[in-house]
């Protein structure tokens, strides 16, 4: 990207790290995360404004803990070091860090000691903020002043306003810290001078210059899953290529009610693109069938999706690029300083492609987050209700249907899940919600309707507030709202007999079932 105001954030494989470039991101200021590890030549060529040191989880007295590059201090540029990014910048400027005794795990407040432009508008402070450290500063580098204290953390903030040096103990990315914003834009506005101007207008024009630069006079397909992600992707190469565009949908049978015809009327009708609509639907529930093994489910719907773009791609005459709506969350190579993470959900990771596809992917959203994208799409002009739908799996309803997947099932759970969806509509609740859904378990229980006795499955609602996916809450609907969707769903959907509600958060729930 050639934007010329940036922050370099650089990872200490802190679990929030993704946290502060959001909140970047917020002050319209762009940003990349990049390993600590990024080496030296490449931090001098990137020319960040300022940089970002994150927490993380190693103590700076362990042997061989993390360092920042020496080029992080010698660049002349501000630099903000949060928790370990404090410690070990102090650390490596020769003072001293404590280890152990009195650590500060949860809410604290900070006192303001003394005037600094990165506590502006906090001078009268005794500031909120959410603290998560074993370890602190005991003792100071040279040129240090401290700023702020905390009980339990007597060099909460300080700064070296010299050489433009700062570091806080807490986090001022996270939720529980309610100003950190205003820390964030202390730093990047007034300390590192920059003007907040990256707009999606401008990243829209740069990207569809690069997709020009990259794609030349070639033909480039894309998947359409009915998805916002793979919609704006869609709008966006469509706006630089046109018709070297060709768009795939790809009916699986596990879609929601009437994304089919949603998705011609937009794409095919609305935006001239071309577009090619395969019903693979029995294809997908026959390789299923009987499938109960979610990781299953998803590798054989991964696999068929594969085969079927390769058929299309040889259709048209063949592609030289797959354009893919591949999202920041998922690029940011993360730093994994406890082990490898372990895999929750297989599709959660970026997958590559088969290599006799021989196609170069075109992923002009990978430098966003979710709330970017629509905010792109609003740029493009994309319409209100396309752009503000919750998230959709890519493996559909085959997730939602906890046990074996069938076509009956699909059938039940679709019914289902527009009756909730319709409802959240008219009681004006769907965009007070990140996502909602229904799912359908494989679990018969009975009832009483009229006179008879029935024996039928039982239907759960999901709906969950989130920023990104990562955690989420539990929706707290009035119990009128849920009877109504409760009754509808009974009355009108024959095959379910009961309906529930899920209140799990994630963590420790994920956000599907499966
Ligand atoms: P979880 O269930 O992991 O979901 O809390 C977080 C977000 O990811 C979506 N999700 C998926 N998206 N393929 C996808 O494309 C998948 O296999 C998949 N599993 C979950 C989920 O809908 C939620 O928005």
């Amino acid at each position: 990207m050639s934007t010329t105001e940036k922050i370099l954030i650089l990872d200490f494989g802190s679990q929030v790290t993704q946290l502060i470039a959001r909140r970047l991101r917020e002050l319209s200021v762009y940003c990349e995360i990049h390993p600590y590890t990024m080496d030296e030549s490449k931090i001098q060529s990137y020319g960040p404004n300022g940089i970002i040191l994150s927490g993380g989880p190693c103590s700076v007295n362990d042997e061989g803990s993390p360092r920042a590059s020496d080029i992080v201090f010698d660049l002349d540029v501000p630099v903000l070091g949060i928790c370990y990014g404090q410690q070990t910048m102090i650390k490596q400027l020769g003072g001293t860090i404590k280890s152990g005794e009195h650590g500060e795990f949860g809410r604290a407040f900070v006192d303001v000691k003394k005037d600094s432009p990165l506590l502006k508008g906090f001078e009268a402070g005794h500031t909120e903020v959410w603290m998560s450290h074993g370890d602190h500063v005991s003792e100071l580098a040279d040129g240090f002043e401290i700023v702020g204290v905390s009980d339990n953390a007597p060099l909460a903030v300080i700064a070296n306003e010299k050489r433009k040096l700062y570091g806080v103990q807490f986090h001022p990315e996270v939720a529980h810290t309610p100003r950190g914003i205003e820390i964030f834009k202390n730093f990047c506005y007034d300390i590192c001078g920059l003007s907040g101007n990256w707009t999606m207008s401008d990243y829209k024009d740069e990207a569809i210059q690069t997709i020009r630069d990259q794609v030349g006079d070639k033909q480039v397909i894309c998947g359409l899953s009915g998805g916002v992600d793979s919609a704006v992707t869609a709008v966006l190469i469509h706006e630089a290529i046109g018709d070297q565009l060709t768009c795939i949908f790809v009916d699986t049978g596990l879609l929601r009610l009437n994304e089919a015809t949603e998705v011609e009327t937009l794409f095919r009708d609305h935006y001239k693109i071309k577009l090619r609509v395969v019903d693979a639907s029995d294809r997908f529930l026959g390789a299923l069938e009987g499938v109960a093994d979610p990781e299953i489910k998803r590798k054989i719907i991964g696999a068929m999706f594969i085969d079927i773009f390769e058929e299309e791609a040889s259709a048209i005459g063949g592609a030289d690029f797959l354009a893919q709506g591949t999202l920041y969350p998922d690029v940011i190579e993360s730093v994994s300083l406890g082990g490898p993470s372990q895999t929750i959900k297989s599709h959660h990771n970026v997958g590559g492609l088969p290599e006799r596809m021989r196609m170069e992917l075109v992923e002009p959203l990978r430098l966003l987050f979710y709330d970017d994208v629509r905010n792109l799409g609003r740029a493009l002009g994309m319409p209100n209700v396309f752009i503000g739908r919750h998230p959709f799996p890519g493996p559909g309803l085959a997730v939602r249907m906890p046990g074996a997947v069938s076509k009956t099932g699909a059938d039940i759970l679709r019914l289902a899940d527009a009756i909730y969806i319709d409802e959240l509509h008219k009681n004006g609740l769907y965009d007070k919600i990140w996502q909602a859904f229904a799912v359908l378990l494989p679990v018969r229980t009975v009832g009483v309707m009229g006179d008879s006795r029935t024996y039928d499955q039982v239907c759960a609602l999901r709906a969950v507030t989130s920023e990104d996916g990562m955690t989420a809450d539990s929706y707290p609907f009035e119990h009128a709202f849920l009877s109504k969707v409760s009754t509808r769903i009974i009355n009108e959907v024959k095959g379910i007999n009961r309906v529930v509600y899920d209140i799990t958060s994630k963590p420790p729930g994920t956000i599907e079932w499966e």
